[in-house]
């Protein structure tokens, strides 16, 4: 059985232009880009080369997208008038205004850029030259035009109130658990909404090439079959902002709304795992399931690209690298990334192997698949026991149940990424809410 997943391969060679079915133009500080009509604007800027998207508020280091996912800075931009815009969150439209904050001058070189150059060993804007009369008012000044992100939106909007509303299943997060228990439930006949922050439903499994995929082909289509025939409401691009105790505070496209659902389930995934090493925060480091998402819609993030899978990493490195096979000079690597070449845009990477040796690899990309870190934040909210792992902060349940009428599943939980033990779960945890 086919999934339907709604993907884009094999992917053109690196350079070569896309082919868009829905194309309409959108502009970067006044240039036409163009775009498939819907997709990320992140995604549209990448394809078109413009990896350099942002600068970071204090020290004007270039950043660029690194998640495709609302987790980073690297793709604020002001968009039609709103500043501090998650551009990886937001379907690309004709016409949109994309314009990048926070510099002086040209994006790509940002005069004030040299604040990074002054201060090399870090600044305390809080303290410099306070107390001073006369200079503190000058550094102040300098410091307010210098640091933050983006101004103020061009009009103010007015106030909304959230809608209070009663609901009988409602599913955080649209990936396979989310999925997977959203089936079961529907089958048992439960009203059931699936609220998701992306674009379009799928999760992790959308990052994979389409052989990896397949593994998550029946989960994947018995919900959307559940969603053609009504019995699971799918709300991408919504956002479940918080837990007020069994109340869930959700901002999707119609508004605002706090549900209280009868049973809530919390399958909200896991983060990608970020690593601490120098020069992590180049454009073109990346996140292996960024990629691999924004590959299966036929953007490629470089010409040679380096992914570096480090202990208890994957899947989606080795899929990128499968995937990417003729369109692109990939290089796997499995060990842990030491330092980044390159300022603006990746040179190079240096990579200590399983041996211990150190050896550096041309790139202008570099991946990064490491081990994931469960998304716990609404579930500690929501009252949940966390046990501490190196990975991250993993929910603890009584078979699902965290709290009344409140269950979690799937890798937050600690759940492996995988297709059995997603539907094993899912029909586990079903029976709990049922009962
Ligand atoms: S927040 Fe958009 S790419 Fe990370």
């Amino acid at each position: 059985m086919s999934s339907g997943l709604e993907r884009r391969s094999p992917p053109s060679p690196a350079g070569s232009p896309r082919s868009l079915r829905d194309p309409v133009t959108i502009t970067l500080d006044g240039e036409p880009v163009l775009a498939e009509r819907g997709e990320p604007v992140a995604a549209a800027l990448i394809a078109a080369g413009k990896l350099m998207l942002a600068r970071s508020p204090k020290f004007h280091r270039p950043r660029g997208p690194s998640c495709m996912r609302a987790a980073c800075d690297g793709c604020l931009a002001r968009v039609d008038e709103t500043p501090n815009v998650m551009t990886c969150m937001v379907a690309a439209e004709a016409g949109m205004a994309v314009v990048s904050q926070n510099r002086l001058g040209p994006r790509e070189t940002d005069l004030l850029r040299m604040t990074d150059w002054f201060f090399p060993d870090g600044m305390n804007h809080h303290e410099l030259f306070a107390g001073i009369p006369g200079v503190q008012g000058v550094m102040q000044a300098f410091a307010r035009r210098v640091a933050g992100l983006g101004r103020m939106p061009a009009e103010v909007e007015a106030p909304r109130t959230a809608a209070r509303r009663s609901a009988d299943v409602v599913i955080v997060g649209a990936g396979p658990s989310g999925m997977a228990i959203a089936s079961r439930l529907a089958e048992h006949g439960r009203a059931v909404e699936l609220i998701d922050d992306q674009l379009a439903p799928g999760g992790g499994l959308t990052a994979l090439g389409s052989v990896e995929a397949r593994a998550f082909d029946e989960i994947y289509a018995s919900c959307m079959d559940h969603a053609t025939s009504g019995r699971i409401r799918i709300r991408s691009g919504t956002i479940a902002g918080g837990m007020y105790g069994r109340d869930l505070l959700v901002v999707g496209p119609g508004g605002a709304e706090v549900l209280e659902a009868r049973a809530l389930v919390l399958a909200c995934g896991a983060h990608d795992g970020a690593l601490a090493f120098e020069g992590n925060d180049v454009p073109g480091v990346m996140s292996a399931r960024a990629a691999g998402w924004l590959l299966a819609r036929g953007v490629l993030v470089g010409k040679r690209v380096v992914v570096v899978t480090t202990a208890g990493g994957g899947p989606f490195g080795a899929s990128f690298a499968a995937a990417a096979q003729g369109a692109a000079e990939v290089t796997l690597v499995q060990g842990e990334p030491l330092r980044i070449r390159g300022a603006s845009h990746v040179k190079a990477v240096v990579v200590r192997d399983a041996s211990g040796k150190d050896r550096e690899h041309k790139a202008d990309a570099v991946l990064v698949d490491a081990p994931r870190s469960p998304a716990y934040e609404l579930a500690e909210q929501a009252g949940a026991t966390m046990a501490h792992e190196p990975r991250g902060f993993v929910v603890q349940t009584n078979a699902g149940l965290i709290g009344e009428g409140i269950y979690a599943v799937g890798e937050m939980t600690g759940t492996p990424f995988e297709a059995r033990a997603i539907t094993d779960e899912a029909v586990r945890v079903s029976q709990v809410i049922r009962a």
